[in-house]
């Protein structure tokens, strides 16, 4: 079984995913990580800063492409890999997509601190990045879960059901 889960910045695809990898024992794996690795950055801000997006767009796409033909596992995916559909051809190899749609209201909420995400800089920049995406999402996704106003452990189990059907 592979399970990736996407959606934007901040719709919990991180801490889902490693409930899942408890309750389905999978390994969980962190798409952002490993990007770092491969950069021999620090964190992601600093590969945007000393690299650009564009670079690390392609460091993306070489992560997707490695994880073609991992089982068992459950994978975070990072909030642009739908800015390049090779990412996903790579990803829904023998794999199901999952979406963690979740309302850019809650989400601002949520990153109101953060900052490790670059893309999150720029308030209204994030909401048009996340309007454009959203259908993006949708058209990759096998299954779209709605997450606002649920916890991590309500998620999971929709989740889990969903994916038995
Ligand atoms: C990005 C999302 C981030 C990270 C990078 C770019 C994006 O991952 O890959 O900052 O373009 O949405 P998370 O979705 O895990 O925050």
């Amino acid at each position: 079984m592979k399970i990736v889960l996407i959606g934007f910045m901040g719709s919990g695809k991180s801490s889902i995913a490693k409930k899942l990898a408890e309750r389905l024992d999978l390994e969980f794996i962190e798409m952002d990580e490993l990007c770092i690795k491969k950069s021999r950055r620090n964190s992601i801000s600093e590969i945007f800063e000393k690299d650009g997006e564009i670079i690390f767009r392609e460091i993306e796409i070489y992560t997707a492409k490695d994880l073609i033909n991992r089982e068992n596992v459950i994978i975070s995916a990072g909030g642009g890999v739908v800015m390049n559909k090779i990412n996903l051809d790579y990803l829904k190899k023998n794999g199901i997509v999952i979406f963690l749609d979740t309302a850019f209201e809650i989400i601002e909420k949520r990153l109101m601190d953060d900052n490790t995400r670059p893309l999150f800089k720029d308030k209204k920049k994030a909401k048009q990045l996340y309007d454009f995406r959203l259908p993006l999402y949708k058209y990759y996704a096998d299954v779209i879960i709605n997450t606002d106003n649920k916890s991590v452990e309500e998620i999971a189990k929709e989740i889990v059901s969903r994916i038995k059907k």
